[in-house]
Order: structure tokens, then sequence, then C-alpha cells
């Protein structure tokens, strides 16, 4: 079967944009909101140790394999999927990572649309001054107070997803692109800005210690798991995102060195965000353990003390906003651009249709921090907890299991090499061993532990 060079949904200008776009989505919360604070939770530097590990040895090389995957398919993952079973002859199951991936986007946006809601709410809370020379007390209780009103955030999820909605309604170059080109630049910059007063707040020596300072006694099994699922949560990885962002790549850009761009830019921001983010904590004498809440506190708090804080405080929400929307776009354009093809329907009015759905979905989020804080699913977690779970934990990793099997065993070596401009080589050896042997191994591990522990709670 001969694959189109263009795909019906249109194409990145240049393999720039497509990179661009890429870290878009790779570089949102999982980076400035949620590495901190899980590195936090998880001891520090030897976190940040295996979770280096895991986007080397498992996440590069997988993301290696959804893009070419996309870009040989050039349709929605469920159609590329069906193309590449068929022109490998491989068992129609394997169809389950195209499914698998749709509704694994639907509930990552659910969730994450809330928290992007609450970047939305300290956008105007920086601006309107009520951070100013806030203490750690205050900023801790401001954010409680929003989190105990079902309404407040609730407007402020809604909000970002009719942004999100917006944005990935208008199309790969008008619509994607457009809103790339600007926000990453400007992400970049407002967190060395960051970083510059992090490294005057006073605890920057034991910011970088924590964040450095490498203990084994620290290493346990769960850390690897929760590094894992970080870097495929972080890479965008296991549900499709990168396959369908793979399909409008030029058939000329070579993609393995365009891969480590992506992840290194990810892996760039995600430690920048730990330097900025935890000399603030040591410096305010803050807990570096405190979950979710960590960048909302710390940040507010360290920008609440600068001169020109309401400026800079608030822009700095606003990227982290535009961070999350250009994230939650690639959450999107999966089910998207699947509906598109399948009932020729009009791309606004499928984005529409798929925003409201995950915008009830993420009501219960929503609810998880007030009204049913007490309602639990699965052991002691709220429904927040639990898709976030679900997701990170169950759905992601079974996504890359099974495209790294696909891309190692079913998929014929000869359109492989032929995506990859790959030629036998120590190179073409090495990611071979990585998307056969190490990544599913790891990823299976894994998963098995996790599910161990899940029915076992
Ligand atoms: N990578 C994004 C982040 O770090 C989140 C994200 C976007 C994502 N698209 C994804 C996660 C696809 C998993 C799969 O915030």
């Amino acid at each position: 079967m001969a694959t189109p060079s263009e795909s019906r949904h249109g194409m990145w200008s240049s393999r720039w944009l497509f990179i661009l776009a890429a870290a878009g989505s790779a570089v949102g919360l999982g980076n400035i909101w949620k590495f901190p604070y899980i590195a936090g939770d998880n001891g520090g530097g030897a976190f940040v140790l295996i979770y280096l590990v895991c986007v080397a040895a498992i996440g590069v090389p997988i993301m290696i394999g959804e893009t070419l995957m996309g870009r040989y398919g050039r349709e929605s993952p469920i159609n590329s999927m069906r193309k590449l079973i068929a022109v490998s002859n491989a068992g129609s199951y394997w169809s389950a990572i195209g499914w698998l991936g749709v509704l694994a986007g639907f509930f990552i946006l659910s969730y994450y649309a809330v928290i992007a809601g609450w970047a939305l709410n300290y956008v105007q809370l920086m601006a309107r001054g009520e951070m100013v020379a806030i203490t750690a007390e205050s900023a801790q209780q401001v954010l409680s107070d929003f989190h105990a009103s079902p309404l407040q955030m609730v407007f402020w999820q809604t909000l970002f997803m009719v942004l999100t909605v917006w944005i990935v309604s208008g199309g790969v170059s008008k619509g994607i692109e457009r809103a790339v080109k600007w926000f990453m630049p400007l992400l970049f910059i407002l967190l060395l800005i960051l970083l510059g007063y992090a490294v005057t707040s006073g605890g920057f020596a034991q910011g970088v210690d924590f964040m450095i300072g490498f203990d084994w006694s620290k290493v346990t099994v769960d850390g690897w798991l929760i590094a894992m699922g970080q870097a495929f949560f972080t890479l965008s990885l296991g549900m499709g995102a990168i396959m369908a962002y793979g399909a409008y790549l030029p058939s000329d850009a070579k993609i393995s060195s365009t891969v480590f761009m992506i992840a290194g830019l990810d892996t760039a921001v995600a430690i920048l965000a730990g330097l900025a983010i935890f000399p603030i904590v040591f410096a305010n004498g803050l807990e570096p353990a405190q979950g979710p809440g960590l960048m909302f506190v710390t940040v507010p708090l360290a920008f609440g003390q600068m001169g020109a804080g309401i400026l800079f405080g608030a822009l700095f929400f606003i990227l982290v906003s535009f961070a999350a929307i250009t994230s939650a776009i690639s959450l999107l354009e999966p089910a998207l651009a699947y509906l598109v093809e399948e009932y020729n329907a009009k791309r606004s009015r499928v984005a529409i249709s798929l925003g409201v759905i995950c915008w009830l979905l993420g009501l219960g989020s929503v609810f998880s921090f007030n009204i049913w804080s007490d309602v639990h699913v699965l052991g002691d977690k709220t429904v927040f907890d639990f898709v976030d779970y679900v997701s990170q934990n169950i759905m992601l990793p079974l996504g890359g299991l099974l495209i790294a099997l696909f891309v190692g065993y079913a998929l014929p070596k000869e359109l492989v090499f032929e995506q990859l401009g790959l030629k036998e080589g120590l190179a073409a050896s090495l990611w071979m061993l990585s998307i056969k042997v190490i990544a599913p191994a790891g990823v299976l591990i894994v998963f098995v532990k996790t599910i161990y522990d899940t029915v076992m709670g």
C-alpha cells in the first residue's frame, strides 16, 4: 500500500513547526505543575535521575515509534492503525492502540482542564494584586478557598475548554501552529525570569541540592513506577497524540533528531521549573512534598515579593495556561481527526461536541475538591485521583507497551527503516533493542506492579 505524502487534515509548514507543536504538546502542566511536586513527594534528586533514565531509555524510543507510525499512516491514530495493520498483516486486535488512546485522551483532558482552570484563575488573582506580599499561610488559604467553590472552579474549567476547542477548531496551520509559534518561546523566557528570581531568593543552594542531591535510599519501586508514568505523560506518549501530530510531518523530515529535540526541550522545561520552584519553597520554609498545590502556593509567593510581581506573576500564569492549551489541543486531536475522517464532519462542530463531553466528565474532578470530596472510587481515591491514576498509570503505559511491541515485532522492518532513514548500524541496533526489549520489559514490570497494587489494595 502506498503511503500518501500529505494528510487530509493539513501539514506542518516545516519540521520546526512540528517540533514546536510536539513540544507544545509535551510541555504542559506535566512539566511545570506536576514534575516539581512529584519530585518533591518522592525524594528529589534520586527521583529526577530515574525519571531521566525513563525518558532516555523508554520515552524517546517510543516517541520515535509513535511518530513514524503517524507519518506512515497520515490519518487519525485509529485509521492510521488500520493501514499499519493491513500493511503488516497483523491481527486486528492491534487497533486497540487507537481506541485506547482516544479514551485516554478524554480522561486526561477532563481533569487537565480543571487544573489549567486554576492557572487561569491565578492570572487574574496575580494581576489584581491579590497576592502582593502575601505570606505562605495566606497563599495556601487562597488556594483552599478557591477549591471550596465549585462555581468558581467550573467557571475557569469552562473557560479553558472553550479556548481549547476554539484553537483546535482552527485546524493544523490556522489553529495549532499559530498558537505554538508564540506561546512556546514566551514560555521559555518567562521561566528563565522566574529562575533568575529563584537564584536570588536565598534558597537556591538548597533547592539545587534537593533536585540534584542524590540518595539511593530514596529510590523506591514506587518511585520507578511514578517516574515511568511521568515520562509517558510529559512526553505525551501512549495515547496517539504524537501519532496524530506525526501524520502532519513532512516526508523529508528526519524523525530521530526531531524527537531528540522535542524530548530535550521537554526535559529542560521540567528541570528548569523544578529549579525555579524549590528554592522558593526552601527560602520560605515550605514543605517540598505538598502535592498538587505546590506551584499555586510557591509561585504567587515569589512574585508577590518582586518589584514588578503583578506583571510577571500574571504573565507566568498566562504562560502556564498557554502551555496547558497547547497540550490540551493534542489530547483532543486524535478523536477529532478520527470523527472528521469517519463522518466527513466539520472540524469545528466535532471539536465542540468533544469539548462538551470532556467538560461534563471534568465536573467529576471539579467536585472532587469540594462537594464530592468524600466520594471515593477504588480505595480512597476521589474522582479526580481516580481519573488521573487510571489514565496515567494504566492507560498510557498500556498504550506505550502496545506501541513498542507493534513497532518492534509487527511492522515490517523495511517500512520502519525507510521512515526513519535508518541503516543497519549501532544506532539502529540500540533503538531496536530499546523498542523490542527494554521499553516493553520496563513498562511491563511497572505495569504488573501497578495492577498488583491496585488489586491488592
Ligand atoms: N504532555 C502534557 C504535559 O506534560 C500532557 C499531554 C498532552 C499528554 N498530550 C498528551 C499526556 C497525551 C499524555 C498523552 O502536561
